[in-house]
């Protein structure tokens, strides 16, 4: 046997939700059983206290929950009444469900750019967005920016090309759960904001779920009939066409316990970032805030030069660290989306980022010495 033949390290997790677990002890399996014991398993009182949590965090006149981050895109592309003919711009670097929301209302979206620094919606290109819609005798409804990996998007910016251009902000703010900009939390950074709650979301459940933040009213109103089938007074009132997007009692009930411990997760997050940033500036272009916004690092993406992050993904794959793409292919290039139009002048900068981007492991609960690891790793494949 070769005495030197090497111990293949132990694998680290790309999101370890065990390591959550611990810390929340029994405070996730009381408030389950505590559901067990009400029998309320769908809309229940937990769903109700959730909402008035998740307002009150994200200083929203409204929290309306439901089945997914997915849902509540389209139940708000529902609301409003958006549909043949209409064009919704949406950035084409982020997930799919961003888009496929619209196309399933039989809107057109019109894709945009992003920003070369924060991978968010550029605004310049939103506006040609517009321009390319209008040319094309669509009317241009809304605009959906995305606040990808944690980051929240150029809300001043997009929000004064929207109101000049009568369109209606709903931000995807799927993976930015409390993340600020301008000291306000997202939730009322748009008309309308959707968020997610998917198991490995910064503020994730133990399924599926979602929520919609909005300040408005009617709005409101009209969101909590169409997640349950459009209705009215009652059960069996139909006053429109809804969908069957509501909130399961359990799920509610595990995200009272964890939006508890967010705040501190969020800033765990972040000096996980931070000392990511600082020990591997010099071999990687790292994530670079914007002015006068927070993260919640939903994924701490490095970008690397052409045709190096297969390589540095093996070396990683060999140490036991998990690597992921977020994302191989932009939106527009993707078969199910290739129809639909892009803003004047391209959209270069979402196709090379989907060449260069490679996440590294990111959650709350990665003690220094796996940072370490996982830094030492990074050098050694980018400097080797
Ligand atoms: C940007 C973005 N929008 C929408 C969604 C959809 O959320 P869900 O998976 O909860 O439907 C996601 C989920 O990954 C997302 O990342």
């Amino acid at each position: 046997m070769n005495q030197h033949a090497r111990i293949a390290p132990a694998p680290i997790p790309f999101i370890d939700l065990d390591a959550q677990r611990r810390r929340l002890g029994p405070a996730v399996d009381d408030a389950i059983a505590r559901v067990l014991g009400h029998c309320q398993f769908i809309m229940g009182p937990e769903v109700r206290a959730f909402e008035a949590d998740l307002a009150a965090f994200c200083g929203a006149r409204h929290a309306i929950t439901c089945s997914s981050g997915t849902d509540a895109l389209l139940l708000v592309m529902m609301a409003k009444e958006i549909g043949p003919g209409d064009a919704v711009i949406c950035p084409s670097f982020t997930f799919c469900a961003t888009a496929e929301t619209v196309a399933l209302t039989g809107a057109t979206p019109v894709f945009a750019d992003v920003d070369e620094t924060s991978f968010n919606l550029d605004p310049q290109s939103l506006q040609r967005a517009v321009a390319t819609a209008r040319s094309l005798g669509l009317s241009p409804k809304a605009v959906i920016p995305v606040d990808l990996f944690g980051q929240p998007a150029d809300h001043a910016a997009i929000n004064a090309i929207a109101s000049a251009e009568n369109l209606f902000v709903l931000d995807d703010a799927a993976q930015a759960c409390g993340a600020t900009y301008r000291n306000h939390r997202i939730g009322t950074l748009g008309d309308a904001t959707a968020t997610s709650f998917f198991p490995a979301k910064p503020l994730g459940c133990y399924g599926d779920g979602g929520a919609v933040l909005t300040d408005d009213d009617k709005l409101a109103t009209v969101l909590r009939s169409l997640r349950v089938h459009g209705e009215g007074r009652h059960k069996y009132d139909c006053v429109r066409i809804g969908v069957n997007g509501r909130f399961d009692t359990i799920q509610a009930a595990v995200l009272i316990e964890k939006l508890k411990i967010f705040p501190d997760e969020i800033a765990a997050r972040d000096r996980i970032a931070q000392r990511y940033s600082a020990q591997l500036a010099d071999v990687a272009t790292v994530p670079r805030l914007s002015e006068s916004v927070t993260s919640v690092w939903a994924q701490y993406t490095i970008r690397l030069a052409q045709g190096r992050r297969d390589a540095l993904a093996a070396a990683l794959n060999a140490e036991g660290i998990p690597t992921a793409i977020h994302y191989p292919k932009p939106v527009h290039m993707q078969e199910a989306y290739r129809r639909f139009p892009l803003a004047e002048g391209g959209l270069a900068v979402s196709e090379r980022l989907a060449e260069e981007v490679i996440s590294l492991p990111m959650h709350a609960y990665l003690d220094e010495r796996t940072q370490d690891r996982i830094i030492e790793a990074v050098r050694g494949a980018l400097c080797g």
